[in-house]
């Protein structure tokens, strides 16, 4: 688990650092907790709802417990002309839930998310940090049965 930082050296930290620490909590514990937002608001003496802010406004950081692979599907236009509709309704139909939930055995959490910077490949999805494209219903089936 990802210690809350102790010592005046972190006073005052900014929002990189502290962005930097989310993500290394939330690697280590596959959610950022809600003790871990108050201890390091308390360690930092920062207002908690700042650290709360942040921890919910990435799409990439999640205060809710996550699947072991988590699918997040682009939503951003260039996907959407290329039909991304379709495939979050075949992600859904393959795992089972949707945008926002994750499966009962925690296999996967599924996020809709904004350019993922593949456009070029649309429709375009991530798996955990693995880019997939050119996404058609075949191809997601294969895809996801990669991740355990
Ligand atoms: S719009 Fe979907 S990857 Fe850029």
């Amino acid at each position: 688990m990802t210690r809350v930082p102790q010592g005046s050296s972190f006073k005052g930290m900014d929002r990189e650092k502290l962005l930097i620490l989310l993500k290394q909590a939330q690697r280590e514990s596959a959610c950022i907790s809600r003790e871990f937002i108050v201890e390091t608001a308390r360690s930092l003496d920062m207002p908690i709802n700042e650290i709360y802010g942040l921890a919910s406004f990435y799409s990439f950081l999640s205060t809710k417990p996550q699947g072991r692979n988590i699918i997040r599907v682009c939503k951003s236009l260039p996907c959407y002309l290329q039909d991304s509709g379709m495939i979050i309704e075949c992600v859904q139909g393959v795992i089972g839930v949707t945008p926002g939930e994750t499966t009962a055995d925690g296999r996967f959490s599924f996020e809709l998310t904004n350019c993922i910077g593949a456009c070029d490949i649309a429709p375009a999805m991530l798996v955990n940090d693995d880019v997939h494209g050119h996404l058609t219903p075949g191809r997601i089936k294969q895809i996801l049965k990669a991740y355990k």
